[in-house]
C-alpha cells in the first residue's frame, strides 16, 4: 500500500498523514522534514544556498539524514543528532524550500526516500510524491487550501509553540515558498493528473480527516 499526499506548505499534509497513517496502520514518510534537515546543514555552515549551490550540495551529499518513525510521527536525525525540534521554524523552512530547488539534492533525496518505501506499507507527505517520488502509488491526493486559511492555521501553530510572529509576515512567506516550490525546473510542486484534489479551506481539522479517511476507504 502506497498512499501519496502532496500540496503546498501549510495544507495541514503532515498532521492529517500522521493521522491516516495511525488509522490505516501505515509508515508515515515526511519527506519536507528531510529538505528541512539539508536547509539545516546549509543553514548551520553559514552559507547562501541560492548562491553557492556548489556548497549546498557538497554539504547535503555528506551529511546523513535518517527518517526513524516513532509514536509522534517521526525523529529527523541529521549527521546522528536529533534535530526533530529545530526545523520547524520560518528560517529552516526558507532554507529547505531552496535547498530542494537543487537537482543533484533532490535525486539524492528522492533516492532514499524511493527506498524507504520498497518495502513498508507508507503514507509519504510531500510536493512531488505523486508526480515523482512514487508515480505508481494507486492512491494519490493534492491537498491544498486557499493561502490565507493556511496562512493562519501555520500563524496558530507558531503562536501554539510560542514563537513570535505576525500574521502578515507567515503569509508573505507561505506565498513565497509556493512560489519557489512550483516554478523551480526540476520536479516542481503541482498536481499530479490521476490525484484527488481535496480543499480544506471551509473544512475543520476533523471534517478534512473523515474526509480523507472516506476517499481511501473508497479505493482500498
Ligand atoms: O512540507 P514542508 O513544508 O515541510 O517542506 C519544506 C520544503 O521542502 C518545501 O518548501 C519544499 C521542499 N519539499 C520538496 O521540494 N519536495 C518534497 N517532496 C517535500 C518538501
Amino acid at each position: 500500500m502506497k498512499i501519496a499526499i502532496d500540496g503546498p506548505g501549510g495544507a495541514g499534509k503532515s498532521t492529517l498523514s500522521k493521522k491516516l497513517a495511525k488509522h490505516f496502520n501505515l509508515v508515515y514518510i515526511d519527506t519536507g522534514a528531510m529538505y528541512r534537515a539539508a536547509g539545516l546543514a546549509c543553514v548551520r555552515r553559514g552559507i547562501n544556498i541560492k548562491e553557492d549551490t556548489e556548497a549546498a550540495i557538497s554539504i547535503v551529499d555528506s551529511a546523513t539524514i535518517d527518517l526513524i518513525p516513532d509514536s509522534a510521527g517521526q525523529k529527523i536525525i541529521l549527521n546522528g543528532e536529533d534535530v526533530t525540534a529545530l526545523i520547524r521554524t520560518p528560517e529552516i523552512s526558507m532554507a529547505a524550500s531552496d535547498v530542494s530547488a537543487i537537482p543533484e539534492v533532490r535525486i539524492r533525496l528522492v533516492e532514499m526516500q524511493r527506498k524507504l518505501a520498497e518495502t513498508r506499507d507508507v503514507i509519504m507527505d510531500g510536493r512531488d510524491i505523486g508526480t515523482y517520488v512514487l508515480p505508481d502509488a494507486p492512491i494519490k491526493i493534492f491537498l491544498t487550501a486557499s493561502p490565507e486559511e493556511r496562512a493562519k492555521r501555520r500563524f496558530l501553530e507558531l503562536t501554539e509553540r510560542g514563537e513570535a510572529c505576525k500574521y502578515e509576515d507567515v503569509l508573505a512567506e507561505l506565498l513565497l515558498r509556493d512560489k519557489n516550490d512550483s516554478t523551480r525546473a526540476f520536479s516542481p510542486l503541482k498536481q499530479a493528473e490521476d490525484s484527488i484534489l481535496v480543499d480544506t479551506s471551509e473544512m475543520n481539522f476533523e471534517e478534512s480527516l473523515s474526509h480523507l479517511i472516506t476517499i481511501i476507504e473508497e479505493r482500498l
